[in-house]
């Protein structure tokens, strides 16, 4: 194939979005991972299910950063993953080392990439990850928004007994607590959600959404989500690779849209061969505004913390 994704982090996320990746047969795959023999392991046992699934992409592993050199996309998933009782937020140092590492492989070794992190806290390590490759902000984007309005799809189609795809949700700020699901502008085949749904499930809904990964966390007890988080991943590279134009909530820079500026955090965005090509900006009310810039507040005050002014 003559398009390379490199993911790096072939843990939990990282092989499941390399599955994803070679299922959806646009484009070699390169599994990046500082353990030796996993992600040549899982590359080797993903390309030997190809003449079964159907798919003829590569699927590589390797603990060299070079090897992702040329690479179109760059999927950054290496981290650790919360454990029960932990925030995103309790990640934030450990996770910062890691993704200012690779960071500076990416911006070696494959300089032209477009690099969507999904490594935790999200809005700060997207952030972080700009900052180190210095790529243009439209080339660096966080993978948070796709998941959390699947997540809030799922629920309502649950709570309906309708098909998740009919339904389009719009979620918005961090990715975590501070998240903001958006009810106005969630629909089941272009019928507003509150037509069809009493207020105070919408609300409870909306509340499941904000902690989804959470609820996964205190399941699996030993880690977090992985299939979600990695089709969301797949979802925008397809998005990027076949210049879609694609509306998705996405972590991207804000330049002060929103009256934000200067951060990353979940926002409408038109996802296209140029990355991040437009931020859409909704006309939100009063208290949707006040939860957004308080999403944003909480993250400078993480910024800080990280060195960032
Ligand atoms: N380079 C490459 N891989 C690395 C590096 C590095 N510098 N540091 C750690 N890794 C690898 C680990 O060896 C491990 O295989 O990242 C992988 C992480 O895998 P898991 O522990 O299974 O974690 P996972 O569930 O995949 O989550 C990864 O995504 O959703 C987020 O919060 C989550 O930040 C976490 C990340």
């Amino acid at each position: 194939m003559n398009k390379k994704i490199a993911v790096i982090g072939a843990g939990n996320v990282g092989a499941t979005t390399a599955m994803y990746l070679a299922e959806a047969n646009f484009a070699d795959v390169v599994l990046v991972d500082i353990i030796e023999g996993t992600p040549q392991g899982k590359g080797l046992d993903l390309c030997q299910a190809g003449p079964v699934r159907g798919y003829n992409g590569m699927v590589t592993g390797t603990n060299k950063m070079k090897d992702i050199k040329g690479a179109d996309i760059v999927i950054m998933t290496a981290g650790l993953p919360r454990k029960p009782g932990m925030s995103r937020e309790d990640l934030l140092n450990m996770n910062a080392d890691i993704v200012g590492g690779v960071a500076k492989n990416i911006k070696k070794f494959a300089p032209k990439s477009t690099v969507i992190v999904v490594s935790n806290p999200l809005d700060l390590m997207t952030f972080h990850m700009q900052k180190v490759t210095g790529f243009p902000a439209n080339r660096v984007l966080g993978q948070a928004g796709v998941l959390d309005s699947t997540r809030m799809r799922t629920f309502i189609a649950m709570e309906l007994g309708v098909a998740m795809t009919d339904v389009q949700a719009m979620v918005l700020g961090g990715h975590g607590d501070t998240m903001v699901p958006l009810p106005r502008y969630t629909t089941v085949s272009g019928v507003p959600i509150a037509e069809l749904i009493p207020a105070d499930r919408i609300k409870a809904i909306a509340k499941r959404t904000a902690g989804g990964g959470g609820e996964i966390v205190k399941l699996l007890k030993t880690g977090s989500a992985y299939y979600a988080p990695a089709a969301a991943s797949v979802q925008m590279c397809r998005a990027i690779f076949n210049d879609e134009k694609k509306v998705l909530a996405a972590s991207a820079s804000l330049t002060g849209q929103y009256g934000i500026k200067n951060i990353y955090i979940g926002v409408p965005v038109v996802l296209g061969a140029k990355g991040v090509e437009k931020i859409l900006e909704l006309k939100l009310n009063k208290g949707e505004l006040k939860s957004l810039q308080g999403s944003a507040s909480t993250y400078k005050e993480h910024l800080k913390i990280m060195g960032y002014k």
